[in-house]
C-alpha cells in the first residue's frame, strides 16, 4: 500500500499533507488525487483532516492545492464520493462548489477544475477561490 502511494507515477497519482512540525505527530490532514485510467481528465480526490483539526480551512487549503497539482497534470474534474451520513463531508463539499447526486448507495461529487465562475458564495466556497488564487502563481 505505501509503495503504491508513494511510488506512483506522478502524473497519475499524488499526495499533499499538511504538517505542523511543533507536533511531537506533525501530520494535520492529507488530501490526494488519482487520474482515471478511462478518463485522462478525471481524477478521484480524497480528503482526510485530523478530527481537532477540522472547521479550521485545512481540507479547503488541500483542495485547492490538490486541484491546481492535478490540473498541472492535465485532470479537468475531480469526483469524490462519501457516504450520505458523513454530513459534515457533505455539507463541505457542497459548500466547496461540487455537484452532488446520490447513486442509492454512496454521494458522488464532481468539482469542475475549470469553472471558478461557479464557485459558491459560501465560506468555504470563498475560502478556496482565494487559495486557488494565491496558489496558482507558486505553482505554475
Ligand atoms: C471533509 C473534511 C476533509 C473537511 O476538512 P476541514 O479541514 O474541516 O475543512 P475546512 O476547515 O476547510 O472547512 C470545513 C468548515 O469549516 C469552516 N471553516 C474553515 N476555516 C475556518 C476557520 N478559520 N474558522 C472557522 N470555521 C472555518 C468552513 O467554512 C467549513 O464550513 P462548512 O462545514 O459549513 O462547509 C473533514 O471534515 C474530514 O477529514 N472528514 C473525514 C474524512 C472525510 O469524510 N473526507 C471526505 C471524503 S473525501
Amino acid at each position: 500500500m505505501l509503495d503504491r502511494l508513494l511510488k506512483e507515477a506522478p502524473e497519475r497519482h499524488a499526495v499533499w499533507a499538511v504538517l505542523d512540525p511543533a507536533r511531537e505527530y506533525p501530520g494535520v490532514g492529507a488530501a490526494s488525487w488519482w487520474r482515471s485510467e478511462e478518463d485522462g481528465e478525471l481524477a478521484e480526490f480524497s480528503c482526510t483532516v485530523l478530527d481537532g483539526d477540522q472547521g479550521r480551512g485545512v481540507g479547503t487549503l488541500l483542495l485547492a492545492t490538490t486541484w491546481l497539482d492535478a490540473m498541472r497534470s492535465g485532470v479537468r474534474r475531480f469526483v469524490g464520493y462519501t457516504m450520505p451520513e458523513n454530513v459534515t463531508a457533505v455539507r463541505w463539499m457542497r459548500n466547496t462548489g461540487a455537484a452532488a447526486e446520490w447513486d442509492g448507495y454512496k454521494v458522488i461529487f464532481r468539482w469542475d477544475l475549470d469553472d471558478l465562475e461557479s464557485l459558491p458564495a459560501t465560506p468555504p466556497g470563498v475560502a478556496l477561490a482565494e487559495r486557488l488564487a494565491e496558489l496558482s502563481g507558486e505553482m505554475s
